[in-house]
């Protein structure tokens, strides 16, 4: 069975989306829209079986479309989910699911009552569907760490520089750092009970863009989480820092990765294990599969990330920001030094997050 797809905004993700539609036998992508015309032009090349669409709302009701792909920024992206949603589509979208934390809890509520009508919501929270944390958390629950007591999840990269793009989605603890807090969520299997948070605006801009929050679980285990696109934007050679890892009273694991392979080194009471495959990337396979396989057999895939799962994630990662607002928040380096890493960024080629600049040349 093919599931007609449309894609909403035709920006780096838009196209990785439409990669991995074309590759699977699941689907067939009928429209795509995008304001702007370069946007446009690049998709009719890259799929020439489409609709191009300039009307947004043809891409988002048209009754040939079975699922909607929405990829433009969030604070367009609650009256897309909702128009999809009453013309009766089901819904992939990128996170977060809206701009706000109020529209995000209408989302949630919106996403349970699509529910009821056999319509599935999903987000596209890819840390939850990677291999790498569900082999973390099998290993927690397989008892070779004894308890699972501490998290420590670090994501540093010389990424998205303040003011590049991403505006409506906030300083980068929010934008990226949303995944993390996300993340521990999933590992402790439980909810927030306390935070602090420390900032730092690098550049001096306005906002900060390193964030280290550290706090408990509702079950008693402790976390700290390091974001910041902060991580030698000016190396001649750039490289980034990530991994988590999981202290139990007994042993531990710990991941890493280049983004190409992913690590896991277990010490195990009974186990030390080295498992390494395939990092997954964004892990767009898996989620576009779980739709598929959702809308095939009516059941929801359990493992599908959940609206309220992007909704939590990004309250607490916007109130750890706040927290963080209400202590010392130092401002080193200057705007000179931010515009060069702009300037340096504009002319990457090969990068970290780098936004499509001109999509003639794509
Ligand atoms: N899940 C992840 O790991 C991950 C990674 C990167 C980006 N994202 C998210 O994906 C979304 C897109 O990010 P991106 O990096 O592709 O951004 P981008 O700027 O490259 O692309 C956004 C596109 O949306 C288009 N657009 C603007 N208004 C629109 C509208 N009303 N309807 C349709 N399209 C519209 C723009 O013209 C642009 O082409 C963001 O919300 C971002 O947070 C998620």
């Amino acid at each position: 069975m093919q599931f007609r797809v449309s894609i909403i905004g035709f920006g780096r993700m838009g196209r990785c989306y439409l990669r991995t539609f074309q590759q699977s036998p699941h689907y067939r992508v009928t429209h795509i829209f995008d304001p702007s015309p370069d946007c446009r032009e690049l998709a009719a090349r890259q799929a020439p079986e489409a609709c191009i669409d300039t009307d947004e709302t043809a891409a988002l009701v048209s009754a040939d479309i079975d699922v909607v792909c929405l990829c433009a920024l969030a604070d367009v992206r609650k009256r897309q989910i909702e128009q999809a949603v009453a013309a009766g589509k089901h819904v992939i979208t990128e996170k977060p699911i809206a701009d706000t934390v109020e529209r995000e809890r209408e989302l949630v509520a919106l996403a349970e009552e699509a529910a009821s009508k056999g319509l599935f919501l999903t987000v596209n929270m890819y840390l939850l569907n990677s291999w790498y944390h569900h082999e973390m958390r099998r290993i927690v629950d397989s008892g070779e760490l004894g308890e699972l007591a501490i998290m420590r999840i670090c994501h540093m990269t010389p990424g998205l520089a303040p003011g590049e793009g991403h505006e409506a989605e906030g300083p980068s603890f929010h934008d990226c750092g949303m995944h993390y807090v996300g993340l521990a969520r999933f590992l402790a299997q439980s909810e927030y009970n306390t935070w602090h948070a420390q900032a730092l605006r690098m550049w001096s801009w306005k906002d900060p863009w390193w964030l280290q929050a550290h706090g408990t679980m509702q079950n008693g285990i402790v976390f700290d989480i390091t974001q910041g696109f902060v991580y030698g934007q000016m190396s001649k050679d750039q490289t980034h820092n990530s991994y988590v890892e999981l202290i139990g009273t007994q042993g531990f694991c710990h991941m890493t990765h280049d983004f190409k392979t992913a690590v896991i080194d277990l010490r195990g009471v009974n186990v030390t294990e080295r498992i390494e495959r395939p990092h997954g990337g964004k892990n767009i396979d898996v989620i576009v599969e779980q739709m598929a396989q959702s809308i095939s057999s009516g059941q929801r895939h359990p493992d599908m990330p959940r609206f309220s799962d992007s909704a939590i994630a990004s309250e607490m990662a916007w109130r750890m920001l706040d927290d963080a607002r209400q202590h010392e928040m130092p401002a080193i380096g200057t705007l000179d030094e931010l515009e060069a890493i702009r300037e340096r960024r504009r002319n990457l080629k090969d990068g970290y997050g780098l936004l499509p600049r001109n999509n003639k040349n794509v």
